[in-house]
């Protein structure tokens, strides 16, 4: 089955899928995504994706240009033309066409563009024995919590990590931990789970936000909080949480063991926990 892509109302082979030059998503990456995944064929957690979508346009005063129930039945009608086991769904928004010139046009037409790619899912081995990862200063800009397609600081930061042979490149804003370069960062201290709480400097992840639920439903405490370089090395476990990664261990940070290098016994129960909720 090949990969699909849409674009501005129609599906297709994704090789084959074109925007113009003079797409302000191509110009001046003026533009908003998502990444969504299917459990057993089925998009996972839809609506706070779309939720999250909608928050991301609005706060770029960018027209998402289809309703929620639209985007599903795109995303429907893409999974019906694609029939992968597993699927990515990736939706991305721009600004739409115009000659350059950095201020906007009041009435473009946004361009849409969805893609349906197989899902190969990490490895088990991998998930089993935990990445490593390595800590890298955040150089992003003061609105992270937008999804926007402008992901340079992190594209350097995760090509870093993937030189020093790592998985994650966990960013740092003056020695506190924000975020992975494409997952939400979580740490065990003295039994609570403790994250960077939401705002402008991380993305709010869908997974993090059930992750923290499932963590509360077992009684776990959750501290959403400043956590700094040392907290994160002087962890007893440390995981990551997102659509991609779902949770995945880390053992190593900076080439230092987290507690004992192993997955450790709350990041194992969350990740059976997330086993059982996807089905
Ligand atoms: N990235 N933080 C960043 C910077 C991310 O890019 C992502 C996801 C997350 C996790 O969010 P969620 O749980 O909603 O997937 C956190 C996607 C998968 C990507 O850019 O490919």
């Amino acid at each position: 089955m090949p990969d699909i892509a849409y674009v501005n109302g129609r599906f297709g082979p994704l090789a084959e899928a074109v925007v113009s030059i003079e797409d302000r998503g191509f110009q001046f990456g003026d533009g908003v995504y998502e990444v969504i995944r299917t459990y057993r064929g089925q998009p996972f957690a839809i609506d706070e994706h779309l939720s999250r979508f909608e928050r991301s346009a609005q706060a770029l005063q960018l027209s998402l240009g289809h309703t929620r129930a639209q985007w599903s039945s795109l995303i429907r009608e893409g999974l019906r033309l694609s029939r992968f086991p597993e699927t990515k769904i990736y939706l991305q928004i721009t600004r739409g066409q115009a000659p350059r010139d950095h201020p906007f046009p009041s009435s473009l037409a946004p361009t849409t563009v969805l893609t349906f790619r197989e899902l190969h899912p990490l490895e088990a081995s991998i998930r089993k024995a935990g990445v490593q990862a390595i800590t890298l200063d955040d150089i992003r800009w003061g609105r992270c919590d937008i999804k926007s397609v402008n992901l340079l600081a992190n594209v350097l930061a995760r090509q870093r990590a993937k030189e020093a042979g790592v998985f994650e490149a966990i960013l740092l804003r003056d020695g506190v931990v924000t975020e992975g370069s494409v997952s939400n960062v979580m740490v065990v201290r003295n039994g609570t789970i403790q994250t960077a709480p939401e705002g402008p400097r991380i993305l709010s992840g869908v997974t993090r936000a059930k992750v923290l639920e499932l963590a509360r439903k077992e009684g776990i405490p959750v501290d959403e909080t400043v956590v700094r370089r040392e907290d994160l090395l002087g962890a007893s476990e440390v995981f990551l949480t997102g659509t991609t990664v779902e949770v995945l261990p880390v053992v190593r940070v900076d080439e230092q063991a987290i507690g004992p290098a192993v997955p450790g016994p709350i990041t194992q129960l969350l990740s059976r926990r997330w086993e059982t909720l996807v089905g």
